[in-house]
This record gives C-alpha cells, structure tokens and sequence, in this order.
C-alpha cells in the first residue's frame, strides 16, 4: 500500500465494523467508497463480501481501484500476470522525462530506480492493452517505486539527506488481488453522487483542508499519466498542479460542496470522517447529517497526526526549527442512518468481544 496522507489504515477495522453491523441488521450489501485514496477501506469492505464501488478524482487512485476492487483475483492472479511482472523485473533502465524531472532535476529517487521507471512504464503500454492487466502492472510499479523514494510520503518536497530505503534496488510484486467482482470509477464526488445507482451503505473520506492531492502525489499522477509535462519549482510539480483544484481544497467552497453531497448521494445509510483540523465544524456536520439521516452517531477516535508533524518542522537545511504544536488531532466517524445508535452498540460489542 502506497503513504498516504489522510489514509485511513487505522480506522479501517471500525468502517468494517459498521459496515458488518448494518448488514446484520439490514441485509445491507453494496457500499460506495467516494473518496478512496488508496483503496484501503474498499478492500477491506471487498473482503468482506460487499459488492463495492471505488472512486476518486486521482488517475493514480483509479488505477489502484481497478487493481483491487475491479480485478477479480481469480481472474487475474494467473501465471501470464506474474510472468509479466519478471520481464519488467529484468529490464535494463534507460534515460527518460521520469529519471531527468524526479532524479536529476529533483532527488526523490535515486538515477538507478528512475532509469528503472522509464524503461518499466514504456514497456507496460506495449505488452499489455487490457484495461485491468493494465492497472495491476502499473500498481506493482507505484508500489515498487513507493518503497524506494526519498520523501516523507508528501511530494511536496524530497529528503535533504537519501532516505535508506531509497539504496535498495526496486523491485515490482504481484499486487494482493481480491476475489469478486467491483467497480472502479474517477469522478468528482458530487458528480457521481447526482448519477450513480442506489446504495446500502457510502462513505465519505474528503480532503479536509486546503492540502491538494493532485499536488500532493503529482509524481504518482504522472506516472500513471505518463504525459511528460511540463514541471516547476524545486519539487517540480506538474504545471498543471497551479490550477487543478478540488473544491473541498478551497475553504469558501468546500462547506457548500460537502453539504450538496450528503444531501444528493443515494444511501441509506453514511459512514463519515471528520477532524477538527479541518474545515467543517463538528456541530453543523451533525445537524447536517441529521436533517437528512434522522438518526446520527458520532463517535471520537484518535488519530495520529500526518507524518510531517510528526517528523517536525525543518528549515530549507534540513534543520528542526519549530515545535509541532501537537501529534494528535481528534477524528470522529460518523454514522448516520436507521438505528444508527444501534449499529454503533453493535458493532462496539462485537469490536471489543474480538479484541
Ligand atoms: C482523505 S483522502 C481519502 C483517503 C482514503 N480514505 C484512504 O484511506 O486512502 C481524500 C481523497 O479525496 C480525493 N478527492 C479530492 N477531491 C475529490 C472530489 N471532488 N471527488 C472525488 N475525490 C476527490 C483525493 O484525491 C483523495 O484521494
């Protein structure tokens, strides 16, 4: 699993949770994830049996998407997959736009990896033309290349010093495929919202501050884009990164974005996460969720603060200059929906009888 900021590892035993507790008492089977990110809450629901759907504005998201919620495992964990991924393996690096911008002109790979990356993400256009085989080779590839950069897990900017991990040779992996089908999808969330099908059960994950994603992971957008684009400033971001903004970036906006959302998306039921660093107040979420959902439980849980404040704050030397002010922010999960109080009793019995 690619770093991500905002990704929900932690949580993700809770979201099933409620989700299993919905299904006991309302037969509840299909879930929308609408902000997946790295996919990991929809693999997690996909594991469990739920017919999910997938979806994010990120190119790089919705490759992650149709590697473990689209991809059916039995379908696609075949021998010509895993071949393909030892030719990649073995290719000899060459010269390219990735190894000149991340390596050269920036240093968030080492050159050999980046060579490495070139030659990989031509050779993946010419030997596969199935959408999905497609994806699972690109995802090995993000995944390979994420475990040998030299960042905090932000591209805003690269290490001052080589990471350790940055050293070792990349080397691709067959992606832990799920069995089953799903969907996978890049849409604006509200969009979608206004289109898609009826479901039991979305949740909602969006960016919570004006920290753009598309900024955030450009490297990512870029190899899956492989577009070659023009690129600036020290972190050589995508020139594009100046004017692709999600609404839920900008604080005039995002209130309104996120309100016409719940308002329009077709479930019955609403799981969604919230932190107090962020734009939306804790009390107009609830009475938000409540004038459509009736029935509305909130419930705090801690979180780890992004791996940035972690590490602390560093001048353009590499030098600590500043204090965090704290590590931990308080997310809430929230459900929303009939017998929500339920669900979360439910599911709180059943969290603490498997602990
Ligand atoms: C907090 S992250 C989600 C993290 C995810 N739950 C995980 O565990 O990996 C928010 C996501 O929303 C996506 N995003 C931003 N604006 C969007 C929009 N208008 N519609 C859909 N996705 C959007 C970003 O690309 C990002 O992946």
């Amino acid at each position: 699993m690619i770093k991500y900021i905002g990704s929900k590892r932690t949580l993700v035993p809770r979201i099933l949770a409620y989700a299993k507790a919905i299904r006991e008492r309302t037969g509840a089977a299909s879930f929308c994830d609408a902000f997946t990110g790295t996919t990991r809450v929809a693999q997690a629901l996909k594991r469990a049996h739920f017919t999910v759907t997938a979806n994010d504005l990120a190119s790089y998201s919705e490759i992650l998407a149709i590697a473990y919620i689209e991809a059916d495992a039995d379908e696609h964990r075949g021998p010509l997959t895993a071949a393909k991924i030892g030719h990649l393996n073995a290719l000899p690096g060459r010269d390219g736009y990735f190894t000149q911008t991340f390596c050269v002109d920036s240093r968030y790979f080492q050159p050999g990896n980046g060579r490495r990356i070139d030659a990989i993400r031509e050779e993946i256009e010419r030997i596969s033309d199935d959408r999905v085989e497609r994806a699972i080779l690109l995802t090995s590839l993000l995944e390979a290349a994420d475990r040998v950069d030299s960042t905090t897990g932000l591209q805003m900017a690269y290490l001052k010093d080589w990471a350790p991990r940055s050293f070792n040779a990349m080397e691709l992996r067959m992606p832990l495929l799920i069995p089953g089908a799903g969907t996978a999808l890049r849409q604006d969330a509200n969009a979608l919202a206004a289109t898609m099908a009826p479901v039991d059960i979305a949740y909602l994950d969006p960016p919570y501050n004006q920290h753009s994603y598309f900024s955030n992971y450009h490297i990512w957008e870029t190899l899956v884009r492989d577009d070659s684009p023009e690129s600036y400033g020290v972190a050589r971001k995508r020139i594009d990164c100046r004017v692709t903004k999600s609404d839920y970036n900008a604080k005039g906006r995002s209130w309104a974005t996120f309100e016409s959302l719940v308002r329009a998306i077709p479930a019955k039921h609403l799981i969604v996460s919230f932190s107090n660093e962020g734009y939306f107040a804790h009390d107009d979420l609830v009475a938000l969720l409540e004038s459509r959902f009736h029935e509305v439980e909130a419930v705090p849980v801690d979180f780890r603060r992004y791996v940035g404040a972690q590490i602390g704050i560093h001048n353009s030397k590499g030098e600590k200059v500043g204090r965090v002010s704290h590590l931990t922010n308080q997310e809430f999960l929230f459900v929303a929906g009939p017998d929500a109080g339920r669900i979360v009793t439910d599911a709180t019995a059943t969290m603490a009888g498997a602990a």
